[in-house]
């Protein structure tokens, strides 16, 4: 039994194994998979554990079917659910993905009810009110990986567009993980200069409308299933500010109470991530037309509560 903090990662599948993966590499927790499939988090596991004489860490990867083995975790990340095929739309995931992540969160909180829960599965910010009513927990301990993975889109396209480092972009991505997402351009900078005095006008609305397509883009590329590399290390940067106690200001899914303006939804915003989960929800002057793509962004996820309330009662 080590003294590593535990994370549990609940889908053995291309998300899942990336962030097992980036995870190990880190070197600071103990890692269990989980997933239905018989063989696949036990096979994925092993064969991660083989990485650590090569990269160098000591990191423990256990793969299960059940949950016996994840109690106790400080973080739970859960990834399960089908992923999206082309011309799908993530909403298009609703019904199977809110019967799947409902029953897993039961059986994580059952084996872990202290831990934080990063949500990853899509619709995203659906799934995060799945994981929030099934768990039980306070809205510090439930929180959704959306904005870091959209504003490493935006980064990345910001970057290439500039021809300079990305590490001298930060980026800003709001509201739900979906078309209408809204990349925050004012507020994303190179070299702390606002990307609407460094870039032509007409180049950061390209960038922000290929930033809100960034998933699909992928699924059209790769034709059998979702983007994961970039989604799975998103995922263990949220990982790290919790584990860690790094109190980063990252984009997250949390539950709104009044915050912008926006009461008992999840939708994607800046917060401060330390040891508590979500422990700042950091609010940003908007301008009418930002702040009306917003409410427009969060009226899209209630569409998919609403739309969640209607399959649940029909059942
Ligand atoms: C994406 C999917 C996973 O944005 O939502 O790539």
């Amino acid at each position: 039994m080590s003294s590593r903090p535990k994370v549990t990662v609940v889908g053995a599948g291309m998300v899942g194994g990336t962030v097992a993966q980036m995870l190990a590499l880190r070197d600071y927790a103990d890692v269990v998979l989980v997933d239905i499939v018989e063989g696949l988090p036990q096979g994925k596991s092993l064969d991660l554990m083989q990485v650590g004489p090569l990269m160098g860490f000591d990191s423990n990867l256990t793969g299960s079917n059940g949950y016996e083995e994840t109690a106790g975790s400080s973080v739970v990340v859960i990834t399960s659910g089908i992923a999206r095929k082309p011309g799908m739309s993530r909403d298009d995931l609703l019904k199977t993905n809110m019967g799947i992540v409902g029953s897993v969160t039961q059986q994580v909180v059952a084996a872990s009810p202290d831990a934080i829960i990063i949500v990853v599965s899509n619709p995203l910010d659906a799934m995060c009110h799945v994981a929030f009513d099934a768990a039980g927990f306070p809205r510090e301990r439930v929180i959704g990986m959306a904005g870091v993975l959209d504003s490493a889109r935006f980064r990345t396209f910001i970057a290439m567009e500039a021809g300079v480092s990305v590490q001298d972009v930060s980026a800003m991505v709001l509201g739900g993980h979906g078309d209408t997402m809204v990349p925050l351009s004012r507020y994303s900078t190179i070299a702390g200069i606002p990307i609407t005095e460094y870039l032509p006008a007409d180049r950061v609305k390209a960038i922000e409308d290929r930033t809100a397509n960034g998933g699909a883009e992928i699924v059209g590329l790769l034709k059998t299933g979702s983007a994961y590399y970039a989604p799975g290390t998103s995922t263990v940067e949220m990982v790290d500010s919790i584990l860690l106690d790094k109190k980063r200001i990252l984009p997250c899914s949390v539950l709104l109470q009044g915050e912008y303006g926006i009461e008992g939804l999840f939708v994607g915003v800046p917060v401060k991530l330390g040891a508590a989960g979500l422990e700042q929800i950091v609010q940003l002057n908007l301008t009418d037309n930002e702040s009306a793509a917003l409410k427009k962004s969060a009226s899209s996820v209630q569409g998919l509560v609403d739309a969640m309330k209607t399959l649940k009662d029909s059942d």
